[in-house]
């Protein structure tokens, strides 16, 4: 039997998020929304492009929350998505409201899951997820330093005219204007981009990166990006179920790790079957440690502001 994901949220981010899971065959998916029939539709059509993709895995849409019980993983992507001006922390009492109600549901049909959270503001989000849920640190996992070094990936890849397999990006902090890429530990096989590129040209990708999300919605105009953030959450999905013990950023609840507590926050980890395994702690610079704290900041208001 393949394991069960579920996906509360059928919109972009999830709907992506199916089709990558589905084409690789390691799961089926229980796509679930409260929109009647989107769910079900998005679910029926990525089905269908099974024999394409050679993939057995079967998928339902739903509006019934019975229908994601005993899941092995589920991906909460319900919540609104930003429009142009707008910043990823606008959506904060909207979705507080949304992903509380949707944890609270799954947690009781699935208390044995990994949880992977989406929405946005991811890092506040992540932080409320665990808190409802009661689940334990290693169970609750936010996806965005995937997405965020990614993006810094393709664009060092460009700019050098190399592959983007050769490239790793090194990414800390928030999903927001606060994160905090890291040059020094980002490489092309092995080679630091520091030895590579000019400083200008860096701080030019930096803040490409920083602005990466923004710079899609922008062109987008009703909605934010999904392709990427969809197949960054199926690469998490997939290192767990396969427990690959791959070592990805993602934002999870710090226990003093970096010198930081009770916040939610893009770090490495090691990621497989039990979920978040391990915390990897790099020594910093004081300036990158100074970047770390004032996005811990930001994350930190957040929280206040959603009164929990
Ligand atoms: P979308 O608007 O396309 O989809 C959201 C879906 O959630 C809609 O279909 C809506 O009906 C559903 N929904 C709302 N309330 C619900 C509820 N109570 N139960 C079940 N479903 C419910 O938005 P999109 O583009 O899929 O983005 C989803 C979220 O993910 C947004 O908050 C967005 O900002 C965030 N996001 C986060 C990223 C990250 O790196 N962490 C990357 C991309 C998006
Ligand atoms: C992004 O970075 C919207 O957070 C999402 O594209």
């Amino acid at each position: 039997m393949r394991p069960k994901v579920s996906i509360i949220g059928a919109g972009n981010v999830g709907a992506a998020c199916a089709m990558d899971i589905a084409r690789h065959g390691y799961a089926d998916v229980v796509l679930m929304d409260i929109v009647e029939g989107l769910a079900q539709g998005k679910a029926l059509d990525i089905l269908q492009s099974g024999p394409l993709h050679g993939s057995d895995a079967y998928l339902i849409g739903t509006t019934n929350y019975e229908d994601t019980a005993d899941s092995r993983i589920v991906v909460v992507t319900s919540g609104v998505a930003r429009k142009p001006g707008m910043s990823r922390d606008d959506l904060v009492l909207t979705n507080r409201d949304i992903v509380r109600e949707v944890v609270r549901q799954v947690v009781t049909l699935s208390p044995r899951c990994i949880l992977l959270a989406v929405t946005n503001p991811l890092d506040a989000m992540a932080y409320l997820a665990f808190k409802v849920s009661g689940f334990p640190r290693e169970r609750v996992v936010g996806m965005s330093g995937i997405l965020d070094s990614t993006r810094f990936r393709t664009f060092i890849a460009r700019e050098l005219g190399v592959s983007v397999d050769d490239i790793t990006a090194f990414i800390l902090g928030g999903h927001g204007d606060t994160m905090v890429p890291i040059p020094r530990f980002s490489t092309v096989s092995g080679m630091p981009i520091t030895q590579l590129l000019s400083e200008d040209t860096i701080e030019r990708l930096v803040n490409r990166t920083i602005q990466g999300g923004g710079e899609i919605v922008e062109l987008l105009k009703a909605g934010s990006a999904y392709q990427a953030p969809g197949a960054a959450v199926a690469q998490m999905v997939e290192a767990i179920l396969l427990d690959r013990k791959r070592v990805l950023p993602c934002s999870v609840y710090l226990d003093g790790e970096y010198g930081l507590r009770d916040v939610f926050l893009g770090v490495p980890v090691r990621l497989g079957s039990d979920g978040m395994e391990k915390v990897f702690e790099v020594a910093l610079s004081p300036k990158e440690k100074a970047a770390l704290e004032r996005s811990a900041q930001a994350v930190r208001e957040l929280i206040k502001v959603m009164k929990l």
